[in-house]
């Protein structure tokens, strides 16, 4: 049952309740904090800000969407905490901490900013009253709660992955059917959802796409991108891992990345492509670390979602078994595999024009030519050096997500 995971058959990992955009009044210094965040991130002010805050306690928070607004809230404060002043720091205060460490345990996700935090619990309807007839209406009735930098690129990157949740409910629901109708050995229905399965993928590629519509390469780098990194792979830039509050002990966690998204890893399982650690091939079968690691930045009931959906999902089993009587199953399958290869192909253009390029532009222009580019780079935030060489979550950017494209593509029927 689907409902059981938090899964959606309409809102896929979205929940299907609209996402609360404020808290109770008890937690309203958070909330003006988080209100203000461009503002407070333009003045260097935001860490201030947060030394002073008074310490709450959760006791205040008592409902799932209540929980899920604070910990999205809170992880926009600390990031902006850690990363928005020039000299970085490596303690989050008690006040911020301990509420942060409690939240997130309770939604069985790390105290990070993460793709729940930023994206799946990040909107609201813009005319709440509005009666949406259409998924389309519905889609164009909704905006971001907080940004870091208050600009309709940092709106649209995420809008682009609301869009792509919600355009990808289906996703779910097409695949279920599939398992289901292999158990029935049905394999005509089989091969409509797989086939399903391949139009709604050509679709997401589609979505990734608008990315570039609205979201300029050059302020999602010099910009965003900085405050969505973690504490994980961060020495490059003198940071061993972040202390939360009194802990003895720095904690390490990947930051925001759409690695955290439970679709893709739906549609891999469904079409049973296995990821390897970067370096080795499936003759060494050691899973990919990284994608495993990153079902730990899942809602806890959509990592045990993928978990369930590993054992009981048949799909490429049953098409090798009926490839030979029915060649139009094995034909569908393989247009599947072959537009999850495309989708990747297609991410690896977005990820040369918005690191990539941007990270080659600012060595060319050298620091000094990198920091007039913008009024808004006025106080020298040019990335860091660790950050053009590594992906937000912390992977080593192109060679990891190619080796992810090159494992796709070669999942097709013939090659196994
Ligand atoms: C992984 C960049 C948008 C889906 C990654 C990684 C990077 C990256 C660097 C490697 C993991 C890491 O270290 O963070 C970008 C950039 C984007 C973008 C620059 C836009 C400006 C998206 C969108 C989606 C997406 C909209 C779809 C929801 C994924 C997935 C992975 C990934 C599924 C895991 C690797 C894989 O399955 O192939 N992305 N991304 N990305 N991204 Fe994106
Ligand atoms: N994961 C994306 C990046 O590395 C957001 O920039």
């Amino acid at each position: 049952n689907l409902e059981d995971y938090d899964v959606s058959p309409k809102t896929g990992f979205l929940p299907e309740e609209i996402p609360l955009n404020h808290l109770p009044p008890y937690y309203e210094t958070w909330e003006r904090i988080v209100k203000n965040l461009p503002a407070l991130l333009l003045t260097r002010r935001v860490r201030s800000m947060v030394d002073k805050l008074p310490y709450l306690t959760c006791e205040h928070l008592t409902s799932e969407s209540e929980y899920r607004r604070a910990y999205s809230v809170l992880g926009y404060i600390a990031h902006a905490y850690i990363w928005g002043v020039n000299e970085t720091t490596d303690r989050l205060p008690k006040q911020i901490a301990d509420a942060w460490i409690k939240v997130s345990a309770h939604l069985e996700l790390p105290p990070i900013a993460t793709y729940a935090g930023l994206v799946l619990w990040n909107w609201e309807k813009i005319i709440p009253e509005e009666d949406d007839a259409t998924l389309e209406d519905f889609l164009n009735n909704l905006k971001v709660i907080n940004t870091f930098t208050g600009s309709l690129d940092e709106c649209w990157f995420y809008l682009v992955s609301i869009y792509f949740e919600y355009k990808g409910a289906s996703v779910i629901t097409t695949g279920m059917d599939a398992i289901k109708y292999a158990r029935q050995d049905k394999p005509d229905k089989v091969r409509d959802c797989v086939q399903a399965l391949a139009e709604h993928i050509d679709y997401l590629g589609t979505v990734l796409m608008s990315m570039q519509e609205m979201c300029d390469p050059h302020v999602f780098y010099f910009e965003l991108r900085p405050y969505l990194a973690g504490w994980k792979n961060m020495q490059d830039v003198g940071l061993k891992g972040v202390y939360y509050g009194d802990l003895q002990e720095p904690k390490l966690y990947s930051g925001g990345s759409n690695a955290q998204s439970s679709l893709i890893q739906t549609l891999d399982l469904l079409l049973n492509i296995n990821h390897y650690s970067t370096g080795e091939s499936s003759s060494n079968s050691s899973e990919n670390a990284f994608m495993n690691e990153m079902k730990k930045y899942m809602p806890g009931k959509h990592a045990k979602f993928l978990n369930h959906l590993a054992k009981v999902n048949i799909i490429r089993d049953y098409v090798t078994s009926r490839a030979l009587s029915h060649p139009d199953l094995l034909l569908s399958y393989n247009a599947a595999v072959a537009m999850m290869k495309t989708f990747r192909d297609k991410h690896i253009q977005i990820v040369t024009r918005y690191i990539v390029l941007q990270a080659q532009k600012s060595q060319n222009l050298g620091s000094e030519g990198a920091k007039t580019i913008r009024a808004g780079l006025a106080k020298g935030r040019a990335p860091q050096k660790s950050m053009q060489l590594k992906g937000t979550g912390g992977t080593a950017l192109l060679p990891f997500l190619k080796q992810c494209r090159d494992e796709t593509g070669s999942t097709a029927a013939g090659n196994w």
